[in-house]
């Protein structure tokens, strides 16, 4: 029997847990001391004032997954819906929540929006491209620096009604291609934001995301001002645990009965006790979509 959890609070058993890049970034050379920010669990307990979860559920929350068992914070949580699989449904609270506030909540994107996203074969850029097709983009742009990985991402997002232009950086300016964009999730920065400023149509907005291409860059502000650019940057970082909280309402108000449109690309699975070694393989970016350890 577990402990029971304080208020708010549930116990789970953990099932599968994502790995994320930004535990590559804080943890510098020893990523294994992170905790984990995301996990698939089966409730163990449930504490006080906590609704809509029994013991035995299968939930998909934020939340420290290495290790055998973890206790979340039950507005943190969503039910794992059926169709997902244990790694699936552990591999999509952070893309899902960061795409959602990206591309929702502070993209405004309307139907018909062309929308940009780098790093497309990221876990969060995979995830960015299914939502941005389910808000009814009509043209989505997703960068890679690799050809292959942008037919994976092709095979994997599968037939969508947005049409998918795919941009390998390492042959082509996406500027030249990514043309009149009402939206750009922005994963990669400094590298990329002269050509951003470029490709965003006027009254356009850039949301960013992610430094792996560096954080310092200069811009024409100029531009910026011509075209009425929004330049947005988002993070966890700085978010309280309420703030987090309206992030998962909105997805599970907006999203609660179609989360398997959303199914992530498990890209390599591996041991919880090899978690040294799933580091060193989302380090070496040959991956498209996630990477989750099981206990
Ligand atoms: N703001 C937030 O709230 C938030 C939340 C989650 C994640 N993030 C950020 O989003 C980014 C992606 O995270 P993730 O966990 O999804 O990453 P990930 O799965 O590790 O993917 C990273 C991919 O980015 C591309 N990349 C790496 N270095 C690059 C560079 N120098 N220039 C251009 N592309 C580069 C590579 O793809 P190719 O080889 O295909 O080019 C690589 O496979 C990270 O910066 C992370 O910190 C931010």
């Amino acid at each position: 029997m577990s402990p029971r959890p304080g208020p708010g609070l549930l116990a789970v058993r953990v099932l599968a847990a994502g790995l994320n890049r930004a535990d590559l970034i804080a943890y510098g050379s020893a990523p294994t001391s992170a905790p984990g920010r995301e996990l698939a669990g089966e409730i163990t307990a449930v504490g006080d004032g906590v609704e809509g979860f029994a013991v035995g559920d299968r939930i998909m929350a934020r939340g420290h997954g290495f290790a055998a068992t973890a206790v979340v914070e039950a507005r943190l949580a969503i039910a794992a819906p059926e169709g997902l699989s244990d790694e699936e449904a552990g591999a999509l609270p952070v893309a899902l929540t960061t795409m959602h506030d990206a591309i929702v909540t502070h993209g405004h994107l309307a139907p018909g929006g062309r929308v940009l996203i780098h790093a497309a074969s990221s876990g969060v850029g995979v995830t960015g491209v299914q939502l941005a097709a389910a808000f009814g983009a009509s043209t989505i742009f997703a960068t890679s620096r690799s050809s292959t990985k942008l037919d994976v991402i092709g095979r994997h997002v599968g037939p969508i009604d947005s049409e998918l232009v795919t941009i390998d950086t390492s042959v082509e300016a996406f500027e030249e291609v990514a043309t009149d964009v009402d939206l750009i999730v922005d994963n990669v920065g400094a590298s990329v934001l002269e050509g951003n400023i470029v490709a965003a149509a006027v009254q356009g907005r850039i949301v960013q995301v992610g430094r792996l291409g560096g954080r310092e860059a200069t811009i024409d502000l100029d531009e910026l001002a011509r075209k009425r650019i929004e330049l947005i940057g988002v993070t966890f970082r700085t978010r309280s645990d309420d703030e987090v909280a309206e992030i998962f309402t909105r997805v599970r108000d907006d999203l609660g009965d179609r989360l398997t449109l959303f199914r992530p690309r498990i890209a390599g699975r591996f041991a919880l006790a090899d978690l040294e070694v799933a580091f060193a393989e989302l380090a070496a970016d040959r991956h498209v979509g996630k990477i989750v350890v099981v206990p």
